[in-house]
């Protein structure tokens, strides 16, 4: 008999995109690009560096518990009370606690299939049932999703912008769907993209909702730049916030996570200028690829997917762009196997990747 129950005897241990060191050494290469993982490019702010470097005097003490300087600093950003804001170890580490808290047998889930991949991994690895739905034309499929609920429906799990797509789903689409869904269903929605999605008019900003059963969850790991860190936080009604808090370990996030957090949020000039390199390089890639009619998939977020004939492809593109020193993530894994995901980097990391995709796809005749 074997001590592993069963649902977790079926999963595979998550694969992320590769490290950069990891890629130097297995194909002995000196100048290796990342565009795997939808990390900053811009690199830690010099501020961050310094309230870090100062404040890790104090680590050899468990940090608060709730977490009380950023915790209140994120209140006041986003006018709210600190009861409503809870923080984790990344946004991930929330999402780990809202199932611990909320979730029993029968409850079940409901989430859209080949959305982000870390959520499949929690909800399988909670022995839950999950409701996967599937997308359409690379979008949520929210009226499916409503249909799906039944009885035991407890948690509704939504990235909006969504990885790896890149799509949103609009505020009309959000009202629609939250008139449909009961008071006791859980709504999630991760808004880990938010930044560089909330000034398009029809985007659905959390923060202009007041639902008791909406739980916000957003990240210091992408515009921000603290992705090593793992810091993310969460905004939802008092009486959500107190059940998580009393799951939460205790002593997440660390406490250079927690400075970091805090001198990243006063860092507005760090902000500004991430978004607005996202912008640049967005315009940059997606004119190559449009300009290569090749087809790829329209991004609010700071990365692109790039659709190729078929799986074969996808898994050739990727394994030689690794040799040359290209890290992109191959989305089998996220079930969508013909799809590459490219992270927005500087203009000099896309211009790296764009000379060897188009040496690639040259050789390899792709699809012009
Ligand atoms: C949609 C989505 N949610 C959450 C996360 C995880 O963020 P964190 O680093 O805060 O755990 C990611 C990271 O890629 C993501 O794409």
């Amino acid at each position: 008999m074997s001590l592993v129950p069963l649902h977790i005897q079926k999963l595979t241990a998550y694969k992320a995109g590769k490290p950069i060191d990891e890629v130097k050494r297995e194909f002995g290469l000196t100048h290796v690009v990342k565009l795997a993982s939808n990390e900053n490019p811009l690199g830690l702010s010099d501020n961050v560096l310094k309230a870090v470097t100062k404040g890790l005097n104090e680590s050899h003490r468990y940090p608060d518990t709730t977490g009380f300087e950023l915790q209140s600093l994120l209140s006041e950003r986003f006018r709210l009370k600190i009861k409503n804001v809870v923080l984790g170890a990344g946004s991930e580490g929330i999402m780990s606690n809202i199932m611990r808290t909320f979730l029993s047998d029968p409850d079940e889930i409901i989430a859209a299939e080949n959305s982000f991949i870390g959520f499949k991994v929690l909800a399988n690895a909670s022995g839950i049932k999950t409701n996967w739905i599937p997308m359409k034309n690379y979008r949520y499929d929210l009226h499916a999703m409503v249909d799906a609920v039944n009885e035991h429906t407890k948690i509704i799990y939504l990235a909006n912008p969504d990885n790896p797509t890149g799509t949103y789903f609009s505020i009309d689409e959000f009202d629609e769907f939250m008139e449909h869904i009961p008071q006791r269903v859980l709504v999630i929605l991760d808004e880990a993209y938010f930044e560089y999605a909330q000034n398009i008019p029809n985007y659905p900003d959390s923060m202009h909702y007041r639902y008791d059963n909406v739980i916000t969850l957003r990240t210091f790991s992408k515009v921000y730049g603290l992705a090593g860190f793992r810091v993310g936080y969460g905004f939802a009604h008092e009486d959500l916030i107190g059940n998580l808090l009393k799951v939460k370990l205790p002593f997440e996030p660390s406490v250079p996570a927690q400075i970091a957090a805090v001198a990243a949020l006063n860092d507005s000039s760090y902000l500004e200028e991430s978004i607005a390199m996202n912008i640049k390089g967005m315009k940059q890639l997606t004119d190559y690829l449009a300009l290569s009619e090749i087809q790829f998939i329209p991004s609010v977020a700071n990365f692109v997917s790039i659709v190729l004939q078929d799986a074969e492809t996808a898994t050739s593109i990727t394994d030689t762009l690794l040799e040359r020193g290209v890290i992109v993530r191959n989305l089998s894994g996220f079930g969508w196997p013909d799809c590459i995901r490219v992270t927005i980097g500087t203009e000099n990391e896309l211009d790296f990747f764009i000379e060897h995709f188009e040496k690639i796809r040259t050789n390899i005749k792709l699809g012009v």
